[in-house]
């Protein structure tokens, strides 16, 4: 069900359309994009029509194509792979050889793409997914559009999805936006984040504004403070390592899908759920962030660290520098936490603690609101004290839900109190597992919805915050210094201490 849109409770089938993928070969292709296509269709929920064009350099035929594609999505699926609607599935399937710079290859993919809509009786909606290395994201978009490729036609649209990374700094991202609306309207540009397509990032608009519990307390008079955490175990397996150096995670997960649930969690209630009422009000807390823009600022409120060996799940990993394919003297964090302020009448001295970290104990995702504690004492000398105030948990994965904890008396004769949890997990109350997010974002592409997907000055204005702390890191006289922690530990000390100076401290997942 879709929270945002009213229109969409009852979404209308969408128009047939064909999906051109550049960088049909890579991980993305095959891991993600193709596997939630499937899904959709085992779903029934698969456009009626649609056809698929991977575009990729490497020679294949269609056939090997296809066989490549079955077996990752045999694994990674998460409705298995069922013959009966794989065949079909996988006959809308066709590859179309073509470097990326080449004008021939546009020119036959148009040639391509008239063929198919003719067999369709004339309906052209196509939808290209630029998933390609970033280095050929202006080549694309360039050569789509000489091939005239980015014109809607004869009441047909065009559109396009622009994966991460989305610049690497303001001036990337000014730059690749002013290459993607010299082609592409902004209304047909869709620049993914794929956590706005997780179900639990989708339900906080519901929770928020669907309750009429929350919001009243939803400010700086109850709430302390506000905690997101994002923890992987994994470090930089598959020769990721080679991306990563270069980003680090700030860049890779800060900039993007962390300031999203943020925006997520601190905005106003937007005055309709069209795409631009919801992302107007996340755009203004972003621009509300205070910035750290001195070295002293950064040093005070963000904490960068790099882990070295340990171990996780019971096995022996090596430590960042030793990772295959990072810089032996890298200078780049594998770990992050930041404490932000929002500068607005609701959030006045509230801080927001977000961190993200590689090799950590386990794979978690969540958001903790953390409410101040009841203003009366009464119970504190009698029973030995409360033991802490109401936590809101909201689990993004795995095991999406929500949880609530309360205090509540032990039973006995005796009046003692311990923390008890009102739990709501996703899978007992709905009975299925939610579905991956590129199934949710690619469907609501296809059907012309952009509210899960960033807008130019979102990005834009992320990108101002984050420039800012690397700046900092990396060009200053006085750089705040890199901490260090071992793998399979739940982050540095400095991490510790930024909360302690609040008088808080990093909720236990
Ligand atoms: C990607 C980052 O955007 O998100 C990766 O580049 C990260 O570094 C991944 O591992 C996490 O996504 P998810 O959906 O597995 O939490």
């Amino acid at each position: 069900m879709n929270p945002f849109r009213e229109d969409l409770l009852s979404r209308s089938p969408a128009e047939p359309c064909t999906v051109v993928i550049f960088g049909a070969t890579g991980d993305l292709t095959h891991r993600k994009l193709i596997p939630a296509l499937y899904n959709l269709a085992v779903d029934g929920d698969l456009p009626t029509g649609v056809r698929i064009i991977g575009f990729a350099r490497r020679e294949k035929s269609d056939g090997e194509f296809r066989e490549g594609l079955a077996e990752t999505a045999r694994k990674v699926s998460r409705t298995g792979l069922d013959d009966e609607v794989w065949q079909p599935f996988a006959e809308t399937i066709t590859y179309h050889q073509s470097e990326f710079t080449d004008t021939e290859g546009y020119r036959s993919l148009a040639a391509k793409l008239d063929a198919i809509d003719s067999a369709r009786g004339g309906k052209g909606n196509r939808l290209f997914y630029i998933a390609s290395a970033p280095e050929f994201f202006d080549d694309i978009l360039i050569h789509l559009k000489n091939a005239g490729l980015n014109r809607a036609t004869d009441g047909c649209w065009a559109r396009v999805i622009v994966e991460k990374p989305f610049g690497t700094d303001l001036a990337t991202a000014r730059h690749l936006n002013e290459v993607v609306n010299a082609t592409f309207q902004e209304k047909d540009t869709y620049r993914i984040d794929h956590y706005l397509g997780k179900e639990t990032a989708q339900n906080l608009m519901v929770l928020r504004f669907a309750n009429a519990i929350f919001e009243p307390l939803w400010n700086s008079k109850y709430i302390s403070h506000v905690q997101i955490t994002c923890a992987e175990n994994l470090g930089m397996e598959g020769g990721r390592g080679a991306y990563y150096d270069g980003a680090g995670a700030l860049r890779d997960m800060v900039q993007n899908h962390l300031l999203q649930l943020l925006s997520l969690v601190a905005m106003e209630p937007p005055t309709d759920l069209t795409a631009d009422g919801v992302r107007d009000e996340k755009v203004k807390v972003i621009r509300s962030l205070r910035q750290w823009d001195t070295p002293e600022k950064v040093a005070a409120n963000v904490v960068r660290a790099q882990y070295t060996a340990g171990h996780v799940d019971g096995n022996p990993v090596p430590g960042y520098r030793d990772e295959d394919r990072v810089n032996p003297r890298s200078k780049t964090e594998a770990y992050v936490a930041v404490r932000l302020l929002i500068d607005t009448w609701r959030w006045s001295g509230v801080p927001f603690y977000i961190r993200m970290g590689k090799r950590l104990p386990k794979k978690s995702t969540e958001i903790s609101i953390h409410f101040k504690d009841a203003p009366c004492v009464l119970f504190n000398t009698p029973c030995g004290g409360v033991p802490g105030g109401n936590v809101l948990a909201i689990r993004i994965q795995p095991d999406e839900g929500i949880s609530l904890r309360m205090v509540s008396k032990i039973p006995g004769n005796n009046l003692r109190l311990e923390p008890v949890k009102m739990d709501f997990h996703y899978a007992t109350s709905f009975g299925k597992s939610s579905p991956e997010a590129y199934e949710r974002l690619l469907l609501d592409a296809v059907a012309g919805d952009a509210t899960l997907f960033a807008r130019r000055d979102e990005v834009e204005e992320a990108w101002k915050f984050i420039d800012r702390i690397e700046h900092a890191w990396h060009a200053s006289e006085n750089p705040p210094p890199m901490a260090g922690y071992t793998a399979g530990s739940w982050g540095p000390k400095e991490a510790d201490d930024l909360l302690a100076r609040d008088g808080n401290q990093w909720r236990r997942l």
